[in-house]
């Protein structure tokens, strides 16, 4: 009886939670990294088709770092960073459109309809949903990497609004309609900018921001992260991660964590539960 009894606690404690946030628009990023285990795909499209239940308007954006790397080894091309962003040669980024727009944009799309949900995927191309130019990083040219430049969220706003959960590739397309890679963190801060998303919510493979002792830092500010970047605390895919969420707060978004995308059920447990723990929160 006693375990029922909690069970009914935990409904009551996300109540004003589930209140507060109806009709609101949650941007979740699933990392490639969390992606790895099939356990957690589907404790990930459980959550997202909770949410669409009981009446948020969740958007999916995601990555795919490990999926395009190892397709890239299977075809004898090496992975090559600058500042976490991947050097992409014209091959390159077929490999990326074929793994994100074909393989792993398929894969979640299925696993949230098997979840019971009705989901619809897209890359950043379709309906010129993320508008980008070439990105230079440090005067250098790594190929078919796009910074944003505008995103125009009609697409997601009327397939959310018929009842599906968008499911985004992060490519983007320029003035010409050449297709860019860009960065999953920093395509799903954009749309939550653009959509005046509650929330965005950035799953990873770790517990959170970690200081230079590996302890979670569960709560940042926007200076206190930008001095653990400039110090090289926080470092490769956690620089556009953190960058992001800064950004998403003094443009329009309400909440921006940085969540441990291995723990199942992270997106409720962050959403729903008093709980602190659940990763990095930024503050304003
Ligand atoms: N201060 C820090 N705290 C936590 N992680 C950090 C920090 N600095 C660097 N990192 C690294 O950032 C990584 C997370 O970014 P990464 O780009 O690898 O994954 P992802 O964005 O979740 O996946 P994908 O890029 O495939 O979408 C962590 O695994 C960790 O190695
Ligand atoms: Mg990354």
């Amino acid at each position: 009886m006693q375990s029922l009894v909690e069970k009914a606690e935990v409904l009551v404690e996300a109540l004003p939670y589930m209140r507060r946030l109806l009709g609101k628009t949650v941007v979740i990023k699933f990392g490639g990294h969390a992606m790895v285990d099939a356990g957690i795909g589907a404790s990930f499209a459980v959550d997202v088709v909770l949410l669409k239940h009981i009446g948020l308007k969740p958007v999916i954006v995601h990555g795919g770092g490990p999926q395009i790397a190892s397709t890239l080894n299977r075809l004898g091309k090496e992975s090559v960073f600058v500042e976490g962003l991947r050097v992409t040669d014209d091959e390159t980024m077929d490999v990326v459109e074929m793994v994100l727009g074909g393989k792993v944009n398929r894969e979640i799309v299925e696993s949230v309809q098997r979840a019971g949900g009705r989901s619809v995927g897209l890359t950043g191309s379709d309906g010129a949903l993320l508008r980008v130019r070439k990105k230079i990083v440090d005067g250098q040219d790594i190929g078919r990497v796009g910074e944003i430049v505008s995103v125009d969220p009609r697409v997601i706003v009327s397939v959310a609004e018929s009842g599906f959960i968008p499911v985004v590739a992060p490519i983007g397309v320029d003035d010409e309609g050449l297709t860019y890679n860009v960065n999953a963190d920093e395509a799903a801060g954009g749309l939550a900018e653009a959509l005046e998303a509650e929330k965005l919510m950035l799953l990873t493979d770790v517990e959170g921001v970690l200081d230079s002792e590996g302890k979670l830092l569960s709560q940042l500010t926007v200076d206190q992260a930008q001095k653990y970047i400039d110090e090289g605390t926080i470092t490769e895919g956690m620089i556009p991660k953190v960058s992001c969420c800064m950004r998403a707060l003094k443009n329009s978004v309400s909440r921006a964590h940085i969540v441990d995308g291995r723990v199942l059920h992270a997106v409720l447990l962050e959403i729903f539960t008093d709980d602190a723990g659940v990763g990095t929160l930024f503050v304003p």
